[in-house]
C-alpha cells in the first residue's frame, strides 16, 4: 500500500461500520501472518530492533505537555536520554540529556524552568540550549562557549505531538492525519515497567478480536466482539472500535455522523507509537523497549474537556476507569503471553485476518530489518 494512503472521513467509517453491523461482518485482511517466537525473545533481534528504534523518528512527547516557555520533558528515547524544552520564541527544541562539562544529566522528569543550569559545578544553558555561564571561566582558557552547547536532535512538532529524527532518520510524518487537536491539554501523565517484549504490547492495541473473551465486564457492554474498520497509510495504521451507540447515527445525514462518542480510534505509528481517541480524553502511548522481555511505557492522558465544568469531569472520572479497568486486563493477558513464551508449545503465533494491522506492523518491521542489515553489510569493508 502506497505512503500516500489517506484515511476515510469520519463519515465514511461510520457507514462502514453501520453496513458491519447489518452484515455480521469486520474488515478482514488479504492474509495472516505468523510470527516466529523466537522473535519475541532472541537478544540478537531485540538489539537489531533497538538499533532501528534508534534510526526512526520518535515521539517524545504531546505538545501540551510543552505549554509555556521554559516546559521541558526529560525522558530516554529510544535509550538516550532527552530533554525537549519549549523557547521564549515558542518554537521545542530536544537535546541529548547531559552536561557539556562533564556529562551530568540536566534535568529529570517535566518541569518548567528559565535556563537549565547543572547541579554539578553549575554550567548554565538557556532554553535554546547555548551555553550562557561557567563559574570562574578562567579555569578553562581558551573555552569557546559558542561550541559547548547541548547537543541538539532534530525536532519537530507537528499534529499536536513533538518527534525527534535522528540522523539519517526514516520519515514517519509525511501524510499523518491530525492526531492530537491543539485545543487538548495534558491532564496527567505516567510511565511504568512491564516485564513483557514490547512488541507484545503493540499488538494488544491493534484488534478487536479480543473484546469479548477479555474485556466481557468492561468494554464489551459498550463495544461491538470483533467488528473493525483497518486502515494502514503507508507503515503506520488506524484501527476503529465502534460502541453500541454508533447505531444512534443511522438517521442522521453523513455530514452529521461524528466519531466523537460512537466509536474508539487507536492511531498506530510505526513502530512504537500508539493515540487513542476516547470521550473526552485521548491518550498517547510510546513504548520503549528495554530488553527482550521489559519494556517502559509512557502513557499521556489530555482532555478537550473543561475540567471545571462537573458535567465534564464526571465524564472524564468515568472515561478513565474505563480506560484503566480496560487497560489492566490488556495487561494481564500480555503477561501471560510473555509467561507462556518459554513454554516451547508454539514455534509462531498465527495472527488472522481479523488481526491484519499486526501483520502489517510485523510485515514492516521485518522490512526495515532487512532493510537496515543490507545498509550495514554494505557499509562494511569487503573480506
Ligand atoms: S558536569 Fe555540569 S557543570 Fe560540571
Ligand atoms: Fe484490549
Amino acid at each position: 500500500m502506497s505512503s500516500k494512503t489517506r484515511l476515510a472521513d469520519d463519515a465514511t467509517v461510520v457507514q462502514r461500520i453501520l453496513e458491519h453491523i447489518d452484515n455480521r461482518t469486520t474488515d478482514l485482511a488479504e492474509t495472516t501472518w505468523r510470527e516466529p517466537v523466537e522473535n519475541y525473545r532472541s537478544p540478537k533481534r531485540f538489539a537489531a530492533e533497538l538499533q532501528l528504534l534508534r534510526a526512526t523518528t520518535a515521539a517524545v512527547c504531546p505538545s501540551a505537555a510543552l505549554p509555556d516557555a521554559g516546559s521541558y520533558v526529560a525522558r530516554d528515547v529510544a535509550g538516550t536520554p532527552l530533554l525537549a524544552v519549549r523557547g521564549p520564541d515558542g518554537r521545542v527544541r530536544t537535546f541529548r540529556n547531559a552536561c557539556r562539562h562533564r556529562g551530568t544529566q540536566l534535568a529529570d522528569g517535566t518541569g518548567c524552568q528559565k535556563a537549565f543550569v547543572c547541579r554539578y559545578h553549575g554550567w548554565t544553558y538557556g532554553l535554546d540550549g547555548e551555553l550562557r555561564h561557567v563559574p570562574h571561566e578562567y579555569g578553562f582558557p581558551g573555552l569557546d562557549k559558542s561550541t559547548r552547547g547541548l547537543v541538539p536532535l532534530e525536532t519537530m512538532e507537528t499534529r499536536g505531538i513533538v518527534f525527534v529524527t535522528p540522523p539519517h532518520g526514516n520519515a514517519l510524518l509525511d501524510d499523518l492525519p491530525p492526531l492530537i487537536p491543539p485545543n487538548f491539554r495534558l491532564v496527567g501523565s505516567e510511565q511504568g515497567e512491564l516485564p513483557v517484549n514490547w512488541k507484545i504490547l503493540v499488538e494488544s492495541f491493534l484488534e478487536g478480536y479480543h473484546i469479548r473473551s477479555t474485556h466481557s465486564g468492561t468494554f464489551y457492554p459498550l463495544q461491538f466482539d470483533n467488528l473493525n474498520v483497518v486502515e494502514r497509510f503507508g507503515r503506520n495504521g488506524r484501527i476503529a472500535f465502534p460502541y453500541r451507540a454508533i447505531n444512534k447515527l443511522r438517521p442522521l445525514p453523513p455530514e452529521e455522523r461524528s466519531a466523537d462518542g460512537t466509536l474508539t480510534y487507536v492511531y498506530h505509528l510505526f513502530p512504537n507509537i500508539m493515540i487513542a481517541t476516547f470521550p473526552a480524553r485521548r491518550f498517547l502511548v510510546v513504548l520503549e523497549p528495554l530488553t527482550p522481555d521489559c519494556t517502559r511505557q509512557h502513557t499521556f492522558m489530555l482532555t478537550d474537556r473543561d475540567e471545571h465544568d462537573s458535567e465534564a469531569r464526571e465524564l472524564l472520572t468515568r472515561a478513565r476507569e474505563l480506560v484503566d479497568a480496560g487497560a489492566t486486563e490488556d495487561r494481564e493477558v500480555a503477561l501471560a503471553i510473555q509467561r507462556g513464551l518459554a513454554s516451547g508449545g508454539n514455534e509462531f503465533f498465527e495472527f488472522g485476518l481479523f488481526e491484519g494491522l499486526i501483520g502489517h506492523f510485523h510485515r514492516n518491521l521485518q522490512a526495515a530489518l532487512d532493510q537496515e542489515r543490507k545498509r550495514d553489510d554494505g557499509s562494511r569493508p569487503a573480506a
